[in-house]
Parts: C-alpha cells; sequence; structure tokens
C-alpha cells in the first residue's frame, strides 16, 4: 500500500546543528508509529517538515504523494503540537469549532469529537479554567476533527495521568481502524507496549531503530536476569553448579543472553529439590530504550538547545 508519509533520506542543518541527517521513515494507511528519542534528537523538526512549516536541507518527503505544506498535504493531515496554547478566552467548543471550520468539517462533528475527549461538561467553559490535561485533550480534539488521514502528535501524552493516558491510546487505536495513520513522539517506551505497531528511534538526528517493539526486544539481546532460590543447606552446591553472584545466604543470581536462557533453565532444573524457586526477568522496555538510545549526560546535554 502507498506510504501516507514517505521521508527518504532527509537531512536537516540549522547553522551548525545537525538536527536530522539522512532519516528515512514510512507510515502507511492504518499504521501506529512511535517516534521515540531524547530531548533535542530531532522528533519535533521532523514534525515540522512533514507540516511543510520547514523545508529540509536534503532529501526529500512527500505526505499520499504530495508536497508537505500544499493545500492537498493540508487536508490530509492533522497535527497536535509539544505546546498546546489556545486563546485563553475562548472556550473549549469554540476552539474546536474554529478548527473545524478551518479544516472544512461539518460543525456537527464538534460534539462527536468533544465527547471522544470527555469534554462535554466542560466545553463551554473558557479555555483558562482548563486543567493542564484538559488543554492536552482539547488539542487532541482539535487533531481529530475532520477525521484527517494522517495524525501529527508531538508528545500528546504529556500531562496526561495513567487514565487518560489510557483512554487516549483507545482513541489512537481507533482512529487506525478507520484507516488512519498515526505517528506520535513520545519520551518512554514503556507506555507504549502494545500501543503502537511500531518504533522509530531517533539518536541524534538518526535514525537508529525502526521495527515493531518485540523486534526490538530481541534485536537488542540485552541479558536476561535469572534468580535461583536454593533449598535450605543447597546454596554451596547450587552456586557451585551454575554459577552466578550470591546474592544472600540462600540466593544466586545470573545473567545470560537470551540465546542461552533454555540451556541454563534445563540445568537448574537439573538441580531438582536443591532449587526452591526460580525467577526469570526479562530487561525491562526502558532498558531497551536505553539500548538503542545509549547516551550519557555529556551527550544528551549538548543536543538541547
Ligand atoms: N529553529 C531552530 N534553529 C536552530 N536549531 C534548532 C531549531 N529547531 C531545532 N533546533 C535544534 O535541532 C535539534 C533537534 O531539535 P528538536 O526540537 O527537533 O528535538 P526534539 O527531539 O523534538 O526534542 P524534545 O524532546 O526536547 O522536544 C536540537 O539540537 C535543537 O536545538
Ligand atoms: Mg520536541
Amino acid at each position: 500500500m502507498t506510504a501516507i508519509v514517505k521521508a527518504q533520506t532527509v537531512s536537516m542543518k540549522f547553522k551548525s546543528v545537525d538536527a536530522l541527517t539522512d532519516v528515512s521513515l514510512e507510515v502507511a494507511p492504518g499504521e501506529k508509529v512511535a517516534l521515540l528519542g531524547h530531548n533535542g534528537a530531532g522528533k519535533t523538526t521532523l514534525f515540522r517538515i512533514m507540516l511543510g512549516f520547514i523545508r529540509p536541507t536534503a532529501g526529500s518527503i512527500t505526505i499520499a504523494g504530495h508536497a508537505p505544506g500544499s493545500d492537498a498535504a493540508r487536508k490530509i493531515v492533522s497535527y497536535l503540537p509539544e505546546q498546546v496554547a489556545f486563546p485563553k478566552m475562548l472556550t473549549g467548543r469554540e476552539v474546536v469549532r474554529f478548527y473545524a471550520r478551518l479544516k472544512g468539517a461539518p460543525l456537527d462533528d464538534v460534539q462527536a469529537v468533544l465527547a471522544k475527549v470527555d469534554l462535554v461538561d466542560a466545553a463551554d467553559r473558557r479555555v483558562e479554567t482548563y486543567s493542564k490535561g484538559m488543554r492536552q485533550r482539547l488539542g487532541l480534539a482539535q487533531a481529530l476533527v475532520g477525521k484527517p488521514a494522517l495524525l501529527l502528535l508531538d508528545e500528546p501524552t504529556s500531562g496526561l495521568d495513567p487514565l487518560s493516558r489510557q483512554h487516549f491510546y483507545e482513541l489512537i487505536a481507533d482512529v487506525a481502524r478507520q484507516g488512519g495513520s498515526v505517528l506520535l513522539s513520545s519520551h518512554g517506551l514503556s507506555e507504549l507496549e502494545a500501543r503502537t505497531d511500531r518504533v522509530a528511534i531517533l539518536r541524534k538526528g538518526r535514525l537508529v531503530a525502526n521495527a515493531p517493539l518485540s523486534d526490538l526486544q530481541h534485536q537488542a539481546n540485552l541479558p536476561i536476569r535469572i534468580r535461583v532460590r536454593a533449598a535450605p543447606g543447597a546454596i554451596e552446591s547450587v552456586h557451585a553448579e551454575i554459577g552466578g553472584g550470591r546474592l544472600n545466604c540462600a540466593s544466586v543470581e545470573l545473567f545470560c543472553a537470551p540465546g542461552d536462557k533454555m540451556r541454563l533453565l534445563s540445568k537448574i532444573s537439573g538441580l531438582g529439590a536443591q532449587v526452591e524457586d526460580v525467577d526469570v526477568a526479562a530487561p525491562t522496555l526502558d532498558e531497551v530504550y536505553r539500548h538503542f538510545s545509549k547516551i550519557g549526560a555529556d551527550e544528551a546535554r549538548q543536543g538541547r538547545e
């Protein structure tokens, strides 16, 4: 199927800053893709290029075959910026109506979209009375109005509590089920589990990963932690048999490559009654993310403005 966004070897240089280098990324219709990266990795810059706000220094980008920012592309794309700001004197409903008119969407959509983001009760209150999470949800409402084919959401879940976050992911799943595409930026892998089809990670402007989350876990090949609790009196022989480090007078901890896990587990089970319990812990998603975005504190500092 033709990609709704197609970025080919896109680079963006701001004077001495290489904000993006050779980034190629596609999003297909109905796909949900997460764009991750440290502060200054280039996420917002990529969105701004997709929207046609800025032109890349090199490479090309198309939105359903159209140039970013062209009338045809603007009809397709909706954007939720990193910092949502609306005129404080307007009500939530007035804001969404404004965007509906701008996009030529039927005004009947406004109420439905407000309901989707759970703002019906507050719809006729001024935005200045909204909490941060409510403003964020209003931002999402303006992005959803007019049923765009492509949603570009820059850190849409920042400021949302866990329940609202969950609700947000249900909304974007709905968008995708109806054939819409979603590209959203985020800072953490852990909240994305089973919620996006693919994860793209930028590191200092370069795309260092672009695969489903389960593939990334596999590719990272991070060690698996195994803890073995020995039966009373058996710790010495268990330790001698399987190695690792002694945790206390009853447990041993060892780390192994994913490919070695089954061999070790069968060795442990071969110890029979000497072993009381085994705990196997796969790397956390945060560890996987750190693996791909491996940046030390110094590098992170350089990346910031
Ligand atoms: N208009 C600009 N002029 C100069 N440098 C810029 C400009 N816009 C972005 N940059 C630089 O480009 C790099 C990427 O910035 P960008 O805002 O895309 O990062 P980000 O991944 O969105 O970060 P964050 O997570 O903090 O939002 C940074 O080094 C930033 O300082
Ligand atoms: Mg940003």
